[in-house]
């Protein structure tokens, strides 16, 4: 094995405007295998990541919901961590890219840019919506091609004829924001001259730091000539202000890359790491991004450049990834086949998909095919029918037979050394982010393992007095060939590993597969993973259609769409609540609450006593003579300042509380239905 390398590992930042799905998951899963086998095998190796804040679509969307853009990344910020947690994605820290740390480093790395006079300035014309008062993107430009006139076309190209073009060159452009006809505006921006580090990159691009057809594809957008890139976007936008350059912010792609530094660095303060070590240029450690092969040119050419021109370090590898398909074809919203990554957690264990993205993962930029039958089929063939039953055919032999103790001999030496002798091809393979390959690899040995046992039948000799000891050597060995394809699985299935290594009683690390286990105890066997069963799958898909329902079905903003309705209920349950017209007595404040205010209600010759909380809205003294609704069958609930016999009705938003009022002629008492 090398000796110890420092390895600091990202993965691409996603965007806090959408939820994650089996897409990003892919990227996530092929990442964070390469970081647990990296550490298995003893490595310093850090896995830091984040959300990707910044943007206009970030802004309109925090618009949209009526909320501030610090608050919707903040949201979207936890529902992406808890989706990475789900997925066992173990990475060391996550952040954001509107963070502290991300303005320094954008500062910084700006300044060095401008120091070394590869900032251009110069005043360009683009699309203003006059509505709105924002410079238009190309894609918030439409309107009808310019030379085949096909209607409802993007700003930059033209999906009938392909020909490309500048939004004000649209026939009848609109604003898809707000409608209003664009007009064009000049504006000072800033760029950078990219074309300086041509031969930089070259050089770059030839040192194996991308695949081939990464490499080649590189070769041809450098060989075509380099533009200066376009680093600055006016106001209003989500984003860092430009040093120097009031109303004039970082495009999201500039700063987005320095997340990587920002996440790192606040791991750094966090468990006292070196960040220079790791940054300085010429570091003697490694520095890996993957990424889909749609922002190969941010990675492989604007990132590079940036960092040489700041004095830091390059990346040691770009590992490039292709897109998932499901069954076949794009994933789709009508066939529900476009599967959030929440939706699929609803349904399924997520070591199946591990499992079966590791199994498909090439190492290659070619896309992956999700085929649900062939995921159901080959989860559980491999994992299931293969590797678990080797344990589960074994286990109850050596629990029965010796107490949980193995056998102090290897029945088969030398289908042990096979097994434990593959470790360096599958070594190798998951280094090369060839997983298929490993996998293919761990499940031949698998068979093998497989195979000697049904040869063997210790279920027919253990019938046999004289051949006890047999048994327990045949099954010892079984048992030290699942500890062997688990240590080969372990990158991919962190929690079954886990459950398999407290059977075991070992913990498993690359070195485990140098020495068999021999008397050692184990402990009772665990079933380690269940069969995936195609009803699940299908809800999946189903759920995958109803959320594309869902979607469509509500308004964009407002508050059916930030509070989803709750299930559906029957007229048995709703005639349950008995709901009633009341009229307010008298309203009083409460000593010591800073919410309640106490009510005295009458519903038709009976009193009720309900504290409510409704004081930052009402006036105790406003309220007396008014009419509501209250839920009179309520069960009383004992508060700190005395029982409350029901509640009233009112909605409530961040403006204020809005009580429910029948219209008048509504008499206390009556029922509400
Ligand atoms: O394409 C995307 O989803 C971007 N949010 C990726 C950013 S990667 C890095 F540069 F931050
Ligand atoms: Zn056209």
């Amino acid at each position: 094995m090398p000796s110890k390398r420092q390895i600091l590992v990202t993965n691409a930042l996603p965007y806090a405007n959408a939820a994650l799905h089996l897409g990003h998951i892919l990227e996530y899963t092929q990442t964070d295998v390469w970081v647990r086998f990296q550490k298995m095998r003893g490595h310093e190796c850090y896995y830091v990541s984040a959300d990707d804040a910044h943007g206009t679509a970030i802004m309109l969307k925090a618009d949209e919901k009526g909320i501030s853009a610090e608050e919707h990344i903040a949201h979207m910020r936890a529902i992406h961590e808890a989706d990475f947690r789900d997925f066992l994605i173990g990475v060391d820290n996550y952040h954001s890219t509107h963070s502290e740390e991300n303005r320094e480093f954008s500062e910084l790395i700006y300044n060095r840019l401008k120091a070394n006079d590869h900032i251009a300035q110069r005043s360009i014309t683009q699309a203003f919506d006059p509505e709105k008062n924002l410079f238009l993107a190309d894609r918030y430009v439409k309107g009808a091609c310019p030379k085949c006139k096909a209607d409802d076309q993007y700003g930059d190209n033209c999906e009938a004829c392909g020909a490309t073009y500048s939004p004000v060159d649209l026939i009848n452009p609109i604003s898809v924001i707000s409608g209003a006809t664009p007009i064009g505006k000049e504006s000072v921006h800033y760029f950078f001259k990219l074309p300086e580090f041509t031969e930089f990159l070259k050089e770059w691009v030839s040192r194996g730091t991308v695949q081939k057809e990464v490499a080649n594809k590189l070769g041809e957008w450098l060989d075509s000539g380099l533009q200066e890139w376009d680093i600055s976007r006016d106001a209003p936008y989500f984003g860092f202000e430009i040093p120097d350059a009031p109303g004039k912010y970082f495009y999201v792609w500039l700063d987005a890359p320095i997340g990587y530094m920002a996440s790192f660095k606040n791991l750094c303060d966090r468990d006292g790491l070196d960040f220079d070590h790791f940054w300085k240029k010429d570091s003697p450690t490694e520095l890996y991004h993957f990424i889909g092969k749609d922002i190969v040119n941010f990675h492989a050419l604007f990132w590079p450049a940036m960092l040489k021109s700041a004095e830091y370090r390059t990346p040691t590898k770009i590992c490039v990834h292709g897109f998932v398909t499901v069954n076949g074809k794009k994933m789709s919203k009508s066939r529900g086949t476009f599967i959030n990554a929440r939706c699929y957690l609803d349904h399924l264990n997520p070591e199946y998909l591990r499992y079966y993205y590791a199994s498909k993962l090439s190492g290659t930029i070619e896309d992956i095919d999700l085929n649900l039958e062939d995921f159901i089929q080959k989860v559980n063939s491999d994992l299931v029918g293969k590797v678990v039953n080797i344990a589960s055919r074994c286990a109850k032999f050596i629990a029965n037979g010796n107490d949980g103790v193995l056998s102090s001999t290897i029945e088969n030496p030398e289908l042990w050394a096979q097994v434990s002798g593959a470790a360096d091809t599958i070594a190798n393979h998951y280094e090369n982010r060839d997983y298929g390959k490993a996998i293919r690899e761990i499940m031949a040995q698998a068979d093998a393992a497989n195979e000697y046992i049904a040869a063997k039948e210790p279920w027919k000799l253990n019938k046999d007095e004289s051949q006890q000891q047999s048994v327990q050597d045949i099954c010892s060995l079984g048992i030290n060939l699942f500890r062997l394809l688990l240590t080969y699985l372990k990158p991919v299935l962190p929690a079954m590993t886990e459950a398999g290594e407290a059977f075991l009683n070992d913990n498993l690390t690359w070195d485990s597969v140098k020495h068999p286990l021999v008397e050692h105890k184990i402990n009772p066997f665990k079933p380690l993973m269940q069969r995936i069963e195609k009803e699940r799958v299908d809800a999946m898909v189903e759920a995958s259609k109803e959320d594309l329902a869902k979607e469509t079905a509500k308004p964009i903003s407002g508050p059916l769409a930030d509070e989803p309705l709750a299930d559906e209920i029957g007229f048995d349950d709703f005639i349950k609540v008995d709901l009633r017209v009341a009229l307010i007595v008298s309203a009083n404040h409460v000593e010591g609450a800073d919410k309640l205010l106490q009510l005295n209600l009458d519903i038709g010759g009976e009193m009720r006593q309900v504290f409510s909380g409704i004081k930052s809205s009402y006036d105790p003294a406003d309220l007396e003579g008014r009419l509501t609704v209250m839920v009179a069958n309520l069960a009383p609930r004992k508060m700190r300042f005395g029982m409350s016999e029901g509640m009233v009705l009112a909605a409530a938003d961040k403006q204020g509380i809005y009580l429910l009022e029948p219209d008048s002629g509504a008499q206390p008492g009556q029922r509400v239905t």
